[in-house]
């Protein structure tokens, strides 16, 4: 978003997003995230982990957890959280479009509300496809583009203050397109709310994709 602002507000949004979404997470995301990253198993990686609020939600099934975060105001919290849970997990500074580690390399793949906001969804995908070994998991919960025309609209209107309020979030993407038109298979997509949120980001989707072989 520019320099000033993330060391701005970019710091202020990474400091308050725990409490900015409290209501939320107790209104129902928790058990939306819980409920989807219960299918992730062997080695895992959760694309933009933010603060690190997936981290107590893995299942025993994941082996080795790697979190991959690139703005250092979270990265920080991540750490930190890191360091206070029981959970073993690897942190790594990277974008989604770029990540460290070799082709095939890991069984399942998590994006949580962050396909809303790195710059390049189409990249980030198909490196979530590069990495992940064919067959691989691929899981997901987005709020994203409206299905009603008209909620539509108001979230192409309100695009760009929400993205100045949201540390660069879209409210208006068409996340399950962009799944689709990448080298995953949709399993399931189920289409709900994102509870105490505002109207413009409160179409969500949660689901799985398989990478193609
Ligand atoms: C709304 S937060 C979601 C954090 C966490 N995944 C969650 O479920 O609460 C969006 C996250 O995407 C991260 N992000 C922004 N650009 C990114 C990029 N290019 N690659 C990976 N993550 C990115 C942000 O730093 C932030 O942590």
């Amino acid at each position: 978003m520019g320099r000033i602002y993330d060391a701005t507000w970019g710091r202020a949004f990474a400091a308050l997003y725990d409490h900015l979404l409290e209501g939320t997470e107790e209104a129902g995301l928790r058990d939306v995230r819980r409920d989807v990253l219960a299918a992730a198993s062997g080695r895992t990686i959760d694309i933009g982990a933010g603060t690190g609020v997936n981290l107590e939600l893995f299942p025993d099934a994941v082996t080795d957890l790697v979190l991959a975060e690139p703005d250092p105001h979270m990265a920080k919290r991540l750490r930190q959280r890191l360091s206070e849970s029981a959970r073993q997990a690897e942190q790594v500074v990277a974008p989604a479009e770029d990540l460290p580690f070799e082709d095939s390399s890991f069984d399942t793949a998590a994006f949580t509300l962050v396909l809303c906001t790195v710059p390049n969804p189409r990249a980030a995908l198909a490196e979530a496809a590069r990495v992940l070994k064919p067959g691989g998991k691929l899981l997901f919960v987005e709020h994203v583009r409206s299905e009603d025309p008209g909620l539509a609209r108001w979230q192409d209107r309100l695009e760009k203050p929400w993205r100045f309020i949201g540390d660069g979030c879209h409210c208006n993407r068409d996340t399950v397109a962009a799944i689709e038109a990448a080298p995953f298979t949709v399993e399931s997509v189920e289409r709900g709310v994102l509870p105490k949120s505002p109207p413009i980001v409160k179409p969500l989707v949660r689901g799985s994709a398989l990478r193609s072989a």
